[in-house]
């Protein structure tokens, strides 16, 4: 498996298109209420941007889609609702699942999938199995995620995976155990629907992730909506903690794959 270092030890190669772009999908409550319909017609809606923005990552080069699709604090939300988007998330893997296989898309799933009834855990096991050969696109889906849990469960694993080494932990240590160890950091962060706050997405990976809030409300976040992101993205100068003079000096003999000295 692949292992990719923290940003805070290594300065990852920056392109001008983003390998890992990882969105928090917000307004389909919002969205839905403008039309003075349920909620629940927001979040069908939102199922059809997401197929949008995986044509639009496949079309563009993207290596790496993440979309927050559930949060552990959305159980928090009416009975009703939370059943719902269950519906629609085994719904949408049930007849998405072979669209994505044929064009190449690798799925994985991350969160603590335990709290979901067995069946729903047991047909992400097989998406993700059907798809694991796949390498143009990597779509992860986050269902029941939480950065701290995140964090949590891979110190966890860390400390069990070698009880006898006493205090001397790395971030090398760590990152191989979150929950995305198999993709980069995220180059670009998406928030749709104008709220300015993270929510507990991916509080360790996007430690050097460039920022982008727009008040699109996710089922109207079209291709045109997420190529303004992508221009934003490629006007942000990514310092990795060095100066603007430094960067200017970078030339392709010196690429920004360099490593900072402990
Ligand atoms: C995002 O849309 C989808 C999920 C959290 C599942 P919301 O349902 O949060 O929509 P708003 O924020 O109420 O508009
Ligand atoms: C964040 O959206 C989680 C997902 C998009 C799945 P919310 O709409 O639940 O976020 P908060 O609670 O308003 O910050
Ligand atoms: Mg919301």
């Amino acid at each position: 498996m692949a292992r990719f270092a923290s940003s805070t030890r290594d300065v990852p190669t920056a392109s001008a298109v983003p390998r890992h772009v990882a969105i928090i999908m917000d307004g389909n409550g919002r969205w839905a209420k403008k039309r003075l319909l349920p909620r629940v017609a927001g979040h069908h809606r939102g199922v059809e941007t997401v197929r949008i923005l995986v044509r639009a990552c496949l079309e563009r080069g993207i290596e790496y889609l993440t979309l927050f699709a559930f949060s552990s604090e959305n159980w928090r939300r009416p009975p009703e609702e939370v059943s719902l988007l269950m519906q629609l998330f085994v719904r949408a893997l049930k007849e998405e699942v072979k669209k994505l296989d044929r064009n190449g898309v690798r799925l994985r799933v991350i969160g603590e999938l335990e709290r979901f009834d067995p069946d729903l855990q047991a047909l992400i096991k097989a998406s993700e199995s059907r798809t694991a050969g796949n390498s143009r696109l990597t779509l992860t889906i986050a269902a029941n995620y939480g950065g701290r849990w995140d964090i949590l469960q891979a110190i966890n694993r860390m400390l069990s995976s070698n009880p006898e080494k006493g205090t001397e932990w790395q971030e090398a240590d760590l990152t191989p155990h979150l929950a995305m160890s198999y993709a980069p950091e995220p180059d670009l962060f998406i928030r749709t629907g104008g709220e300015q706050r993270i929510s507990n997405f991916l509080l360790w990976q996007l430690a050097y992730s460039e920022l982008y809030f727009t008040e699109v409300l996710w089922p109207e976040f079209d291709s045109t909506a997420f190529d303004a992101a992508l221009v934003s993205y490629q006007k942000r100068e990514r310092r990795f903690g060095r100066t603007s003079e430094q960067l200017s000096g970078v030339s392709a003999a010196s690429p920004t794959g360099s490593r900072i000295d402990a």
